[in-house]
């Protein structure tokens, strides 16, 4: 194979056939293709797209360069849920453990965070001990064991997306749709679900800040989904401000426990509900909505996902009774501040973009792969758009390790907040549900 032909083909409008994908991918795994060419096929492929049929042999290459988590024996359904990622996106943290307390298997694979967004790896590592980086083996056995396993992903699988995906990453090539869309479904597609809920987020504080290419992004990844019999349900929900009030490692899992506890913030409790409710009705443990949503309170009533959450930290390296006091065994950030309103008037945004750049430059993000991170600093964002203020109020607490990280926070946040004399329009919280059938208005919460 002459790498260089499928450049200039794809460069000239020309397709890539599925053989020739799986033949790139495999060598490009084993190391025996240059990043700089791959770099120029996918830029080619920025500019000019990919039909289907490549979007699905890619997608087939990137999962068979790696293994798969084999859990066809199980006889619950198994099912995960993806975020396309924001700012205080913490939803996958009480998620996994109230889906498994119902009986779902809930072999879960996230990421770290990167650039604006947050990681749930990350945050769960803020937990001492708390150990992501199980092999696919022992991840298999933990979900036979407890009903879930909450992992990172592994050098087995999708080798060849981990490699193309730091290389995207680099080369401004992560945007391109089919691009996107093969590579969150090979990792996906290898843990061997029976069903899958994406949470495709739009807003400024997205990754595709446009509600019709989010859309386009869910129904390729739905019609990939169908394709290896895994159904693929997408809701499109809200990320124009941060979801919940906690931004940053630490103060994301205690808010996650609180949800767990039957508080937290009402933004976060919908979304996480809505989201579980649509993995309940794909594992087919449940078939409406309402019967699915009161099964996952019950999960909360009963304390039972809060135990589960407890069982799995425990089974990944965490400490014995975490769940009963967690802010003695998270680090607290050093200093606190309070951000005022400058003046009275009405929030109109809370900067997502903002907020998540501002985490990364108290030390709580990485601008590198191999950055470490401070878990204990980051927001707690008290602001709401729509909320009437007077000058004064409290409008984030900053946790910071020094006096110098709170004033350039100050600095962030007073181009993060605007504030005015009338509430701006918002979005709905979850907007639309997308299927194989088609699209679905939903229109809930948020939208003034
Ligand atoms: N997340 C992924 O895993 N891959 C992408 O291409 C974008 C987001």
């Amino acid at each position: 194979m002459m790498v260089v032909e499928l450049i200039e083909r794809k460069r000239d409008g020309g397709r890539i056939t599925p053989a020739e994908w799986r033949e790139l991918m495999a060598r490009y795994a084993a190391g025996e293709v240059p990043d700089y060419q791959l770099s120029a096929l996918t830029m080619a492929v920025f500019f000019r797209g990919m039909d289907d049929e490549e979007t699905v042999a890619l997608t087939a290459a990137m999962l068979e360069s790696g293994k798969r988590l084999d859990l066809d024996h199980l006889a619950v359904p198994r099912v995960d849920k993806h975020s396309t990622g924001g700012v205080g996106d913490k939803v996958s943290i009480p998620l996994a453990p109230m889906i498994a307390a119902c009986g779902v298997a809930v072999p879960m694979m996230s990421g770290r965070g990167l650039g604006h967004t947050g990681g749930t790896l990350d945050k769960l590592e803020s937990i001492p001990g708390f150990n992501t980086r199980l092999t696919l083996d022992a991840a298999a056995k933990q979900v036979e064991r407890i009903g879930c396993a909450l992992i990172g992903q592994t050098a087995e699988i999708a080798p060849a997306d981990r490699r193309l995906y730091a290389l995207r990453d680099a080369t401004a090539t992560v945007e391109a749709i089919p691009l996107i869309a093969a590579s969150i479904m090979s990792k996906k597609l290898a843990e061997g679900l029976t069903g899958l809920v994406l949470d495709v987020k739009s807003g400024a504080g997205a990754f595709i800040p446009s509600l019709d290419r989010a859309i386009t992004l869910a129904r390729t990844m739905i019609a990939l989904g169908q394709r290896y019999g895994c159904e693929t349900v997408t809701l499109i929900t809200d990320m124009d401000q941060p979801l919940g009030v906690a931004c940053g490692n630490a103060i994301e899992v205690l808010e996650s426990i609180e949800v767990l506890k039957g508080g937290g913030p009402a933004d976060l409790r919908e979304v996480t509900f809505a989201l579980g409710a649509e993995m309940l009705l794909v594992a087919k443990v449940e078939s409406t909505r309402a019967a699915a949503r009161a099964r996952l309170e019950r999960s909360i009533t009963s304390g039972a996902a809060l135990a589960k959450f407890q069982e799995i930290v425990v089974a990944q390296g965490g400490p014995a009774g975490f769940v009963d006091a967690p802010e003695r065994h998270l680090a607290a950030a050093p200093v606190r501040a309070v951000f005022e309103a400058p003046h009275g008037g009405v929030v109109q945004r809370v900067e997502p973009r903002i907020i998540g750049r501002a985490i990364t430059a108290l030390g709580g993000g990485r601008t590198k792969v191999e950055d470490t991170i401070d878990a204990s600093v980051g927001f707690l964002v008290h602001a709401r758009p729509g909320a009437p203020v007077r000058a004064g109020d409290p409008l984030v607490t900053i946790l910071a390790r020094d006096e110098a990280g709170v004033a350039q926070a100050r600095e962030a946040l007073t181009r993060a907040i605007s504030i005015g004399d009338a509430p701006a329009a918002r979005r709905p919280l979850v907007s639309h549900r997308v299927t194989a059938g088609g699209l679905e208005e939903l229109a809930v919460g948020g939208a003034s």
